[in-house]
């Protein structure tokens, strides 16, 4: 058992956490950004670090205070190390360097997509849930996952183009609701009727555990705006209107999901299912979701989005196991979770993506 403190900076929210045995959230701190990148409809780089910088040391200061503690009862400190905006991993990854380094605790860098999965542990002592299919639905992330249990994941599936959120999140620019656009259309898709359009669904063949939204996105461009995206102003619609293609685009991408996810169950034949990221948090998907006919296990809406308690929640794992990271650990803005175990050819007989054949 450990007293763990997690760091996160991966995107746009700077986040620190404390918990204790890998479950029990003692603080969980995070300073949204969103305020600065709403104008710009999306993350701007450039100001997302420059603002962790500034939040960081509050962030963690306020984590360790709401905890009741301070950094000499801490056992180890966690960090998102990948994958992300690379400046802005860059100043968590340094700033929990530092505080590992001069306190002399252990170091533990821990991937985000991973932190997502472990996201339905926190709060509560874990269930039985092995084995397990993980599906991860974020802004920057979708993928399925098989995990006999959560430290030797298998990438079944990824998405070819854009992210489940980046679709929601571009849906909502070009309908006029703001960023981030996902909990928005939550929302109006609640007063709508998800039939009244049919947008199309990206299943990509038979087997395929892969994703892809493009077409999804474009397809709602078109239908609001006219051929090519140009004829109309997405002010055209009434609100009847917009909550009509809210909802029927989200219908869209919750039979996309619970659709994979059924193949996946089949495939691995695991009798549990994990979901993480911040798509987690929708509710039709949870709707959806909890009509499988084996348990779904969400993690709590606060955890749903990014934070450090994922990240803190997890490294309890690692610690466990004495895994722990160098002081000259690397941010890293891609992520190979998962693919070292994948498959070099699918079910379908064909190579892999992202697979060098040995
Ligand atoms: O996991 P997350 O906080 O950050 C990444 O790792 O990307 O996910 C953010 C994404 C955004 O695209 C946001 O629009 C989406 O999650 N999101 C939602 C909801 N809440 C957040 N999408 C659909 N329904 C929601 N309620
Ligand atoms: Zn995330």
């Amino acid at each position: 058992m450990a007293r763990i403190l997690g760091i996160e900076s991966s995107c746009d929210e700077t986040a620190a956490a404390v918990v204790v045995d890998g479950y029990r959230v003692l603080s969980s701190v995070v300073a949204s950004q969103t305020h600065l990148h709403e104008r710009y409809r999306g993350v701007v780089p450039e100001i997302a670090s420059r603002a962790h910088i500034e939040n960081i040391l509050p962030v963690v200061s306020e984590a360790l205070h709401q905890a009741g503690c301070r950094l000499e009862d801490i056992d180890a400190v966690a960090v998102t190390s990948r994958p992300g905006l690379i400046g802005s991993l860059l100043v968590g990854v340094t700033a929990a360097k530092t505080l590992a380094w001069a306190k002399g605790r252990p170091l533990i860098g821990v991937d985000h997509i991973h932190a997502h999965l472990y996201s339905v542990m926190l709060g509560k002592p874990p269930p039985q849930w092995r084995p397990a299919v993980g599906l991860v639905v974020s802004g920057g992330h979708t993928a399925l996952y098989d995990l006999p249990d959560m430290m030797n994941p298998r990438l079944l599936g990824s998405t070819i183009d854009d992210a489940v959120g980046e679709a929601y999140d571009k849906v909502a620019a070009l309908l006029g609701l703001g960023y981030p656009g996902g909990p928005v259309i939550d929302r109006l898709a609640e007063g709508g009727d998800p039939r009244a359009v049919r947008f199309p669904r990206a299943m990509l063949g038979r087997a395929s555990l892969d994703f892809s939204f493009s077409g999804l996105k474009t397809s709602v461009l078109y239908h609001v705006r006219g051929f090519q995206g140009r004829q109309r102003s997405a002010q055209a619609l009434s609100e009847k209107e917009v909550r009509d293609v809210a909802a029927s685009f989200q219908a869209a991408c919750v039979e996309v999901l619970v659709g994979k996810v059924q193949r996946a169950l089949k495939l691995t034949g695991a009798r549990v299912v994990i979901v993480g990221g911040g798509v987690s948090a929708n509710r039709a998907l949870r709707r959806a979701l909890e009509q499988l006919p084996v348990p779904v296990l969400l993690p709590p809406v606060e955890y749903a989005t990014d934070n450090a308690a994922m990240c803190a929640g997890l490294a309890e794992l690692f610690y466990r196991r004495g895994l722990f990271s160098p002081l000259d650990l690397d941010a890293v803005a891609w992520s190979g979770f998962g693919v070292e175990n994948r498959a070099a050819k699918d079910e379908t007989g064909r190579r892999a993506p992202g697979v060098v054949p040995k």
